[in-house]
């Protein structure tokens, strides 16, 4: 059974820390590629307060395409270099957007939508997708953060094998 022990007393990186240790624990236990990467939404929905988004797209057929998520229904599918996680692809870089209205070609699939992290999944240099996490919240991501997001997708690329999900 998942349980948040004292999660409300943790300091931000307490709380980065503990969705790492939830990571692994989810991803030692099990081998199933849908499963760890849904769950892995799932802690992070959990861990990270004011959030309205967080999921995966994957790039099939030279476009994303929507993966597991917890949130409102989302957008099926985005061009690459489009809007936040489009661009993300192309530059294969983190995007940490405080203000997406300012975000040229933002898409915005929830309106209430109002900041955004999109990290690329990238392996032995190719890229398959985006992790994406939204808050309806201007300016919500710190550096901190995202420095704990880029090892949970670090943790996500030693596991899984992306090739079996697109
Ligand atoms: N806002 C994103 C689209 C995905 S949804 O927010 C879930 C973007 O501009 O890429």
């Amino acid at each position: 059974m998942f349980q948040l022990k004292g999660i409300e007393k943790m300091n931000e990186e307490q709380k980065m820390k503990y969705m790492i240790n939830k990571l692994q624990a989810q991803l030692s236990s099990e081998e199933d590629e849908l499963a760890n990467i849904s769950n892995a939404t799932a802690i992070i929905d959990a861990i990270i307060d004011r959030i309205n988004w967080a999921g995966f797209y994957f790039i099939k057929n030279d476009e994303l395409v929507l993966g597991p998520f917890q949130g409102l229904p989302a957008c099926n599918r985005i061009q690459i270099g489009k809007g936040v996680c489009g661009t993300a692809v192309v530059e294969r870089k983190v995007q940490r957007i405080a203000d997406v209205c300012k975000f040229p070609g933002h898409i915005a699939c929830d309106a209430a939508s109002k900041s955004e992290i999109v990290i690329p999944l990238i392996k032995d240099d190719i890229v398959y997708g985006v992790l994406d996490i939204d808050s309806p919240q201007f300016d919500r991501f710190s550096e901190l953060e995202e420095k704990y997001l880029v090892k949970f997708v670090d943790l996500l690329n030693e596991y899984v094998d992306w090739n079996r999900i697109i």
